[in-house]
């Protein structure tokens, strides 16, 4: 039996809907629900801890996203397992979110609209695939595969992680001693990462003074991977050219935050991408099973590390 749970009421009843069209009726049930007591997974996104805690069977909790920070893991029980979402079209939706970014830059899009506004006629010289290099912190589900795809594009790409990866044509770099030279060499920067202790607050004054000058952030990790005023001061002083950003620290960004108007950034909400509604609910209810039968669970979290 799989449990709902989000404290987040759009995103309970978007749930609800996906699991009454894609799981057999008797297998999910709401928290409050006197069935919740058989429940042994957890599909969450926010969940309320608290009331998942006093539930006497619940040995799984299921992000129902890539990422897990939303889970708060360190008030969940050792005994509990966490899983997250993955899915080929995640990916690929990550992948055509940063490729229309980096044209975005490269192809100097961002110029062109402020011309539009002034009706300036200024041409740009066309820039190729291999002149841009691209920086993608984080190299694993996500970052992996985007990095493949760039190469195979003809971009320079290198990443950044806590261990080093052999994808052929990135060049790879690790830990905190290697991060100021794989900075130097992001012309734009692509967040990546997974939220944990260690990485909040990364994208900072002091990281972006390492990157080259007129450098391009996308951000497409977690909103306090971000601090916004760092990122402001940066655009405004000219450093940076651009920022492409996805993730905020509030969701919805509040209508008086300045990112809104600012003619150096892009704003979009939470779109990057998502697993169909289909496959997460199929991933769960496989999850489920799996639990039940006693065999190892598909894309399991390390609760140590945080992702
Ligand atoms: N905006 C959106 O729509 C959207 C959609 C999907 C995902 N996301 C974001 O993307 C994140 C990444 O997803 P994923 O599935 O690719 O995660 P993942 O498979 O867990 O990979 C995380 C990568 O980050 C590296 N890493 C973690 N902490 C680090 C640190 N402190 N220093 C250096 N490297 C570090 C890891 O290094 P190792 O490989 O060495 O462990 C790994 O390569 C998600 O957690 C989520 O925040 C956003």
């Amino acid at each position: 039996m799989i449990v709902i749970s989000s404290t987040v009421p759009n995103i309970e009843a978007i749930l609800i809907k996906a699991f009454q069209k894609y799981a057999p009726s008797d297998h999910f049930c709401l928290i409050d629900s006197p069935e919740a007591e058989q429940a042994t997974t957890a599909a969450s996104w926010f969940p309320d801890l608290e009331k998942l805690n006093q539930l006497p069977k619940l040995s799984l909790i299921h992000s129902i996203a890539a990422g897990v920070e939303h889970l708060n893991l360190n008030e969940i029980r050792p005994d509990q397992a966490v899983c997250r979402v993955l899915d080929p079209h995640h990916q690929k939706g990550m992948f055509d979110y940063l490729l229309w970014g980096v044209l975005y830059f490269q192809r100097y899009f961002d110029r062109m609209l402020q011309q539009q506004k002034q009706q300036l006629w200024k041409q740009y010289r066309q820039s190729y695939s291999h002149h841009i290099q691209i920086g993608i912190m984080g190299l694993g589900h996500m970052g992996g595969y985007v990095a493949e795809c760039f190469t195979a594009m003809g971009y320079q790409v290198s990443g950044w992680s806590n261990s080093p990866k052999n994808i052929p044509q990135v060049k790879s770099y690790v830990g905190s001693e290697q991060l100021s030279e794989f900075l130097a060499h992001s012309q734009i920067l692509i967040n990546l990462l997974p939220l944990t202790k260690d990485n909040t607050g990364i994208l900072s004054a002091e990281l972006f003074q390492q990157l080259p000058d007129q450098a391009a952030l996308i951000q497409v990790g977690r909103g306090q991977h971000l601090i916004e005023k760092d990122l402001l001061n940066a655009l405004d002083s000219g450093h940076l050219r651009g920022a492409i950003i996805d993730v905020f620290e509030q969701e919805p960004l509040p209508a008086e935050h300045p990112y809104w108007q600012h003619e150096k950034i892009v704003v979009t909400p939470h779109v990057a991408s998502h697993a169909p509604m289909s496959v997460v609910v199929e991933q769960i209810l496989e999850n489920d099973r799996r639990l039940k039968q006693g065999l190892d669970l598909c894309h399991q979290v390390d609760v140590n590390k945080g992702y």
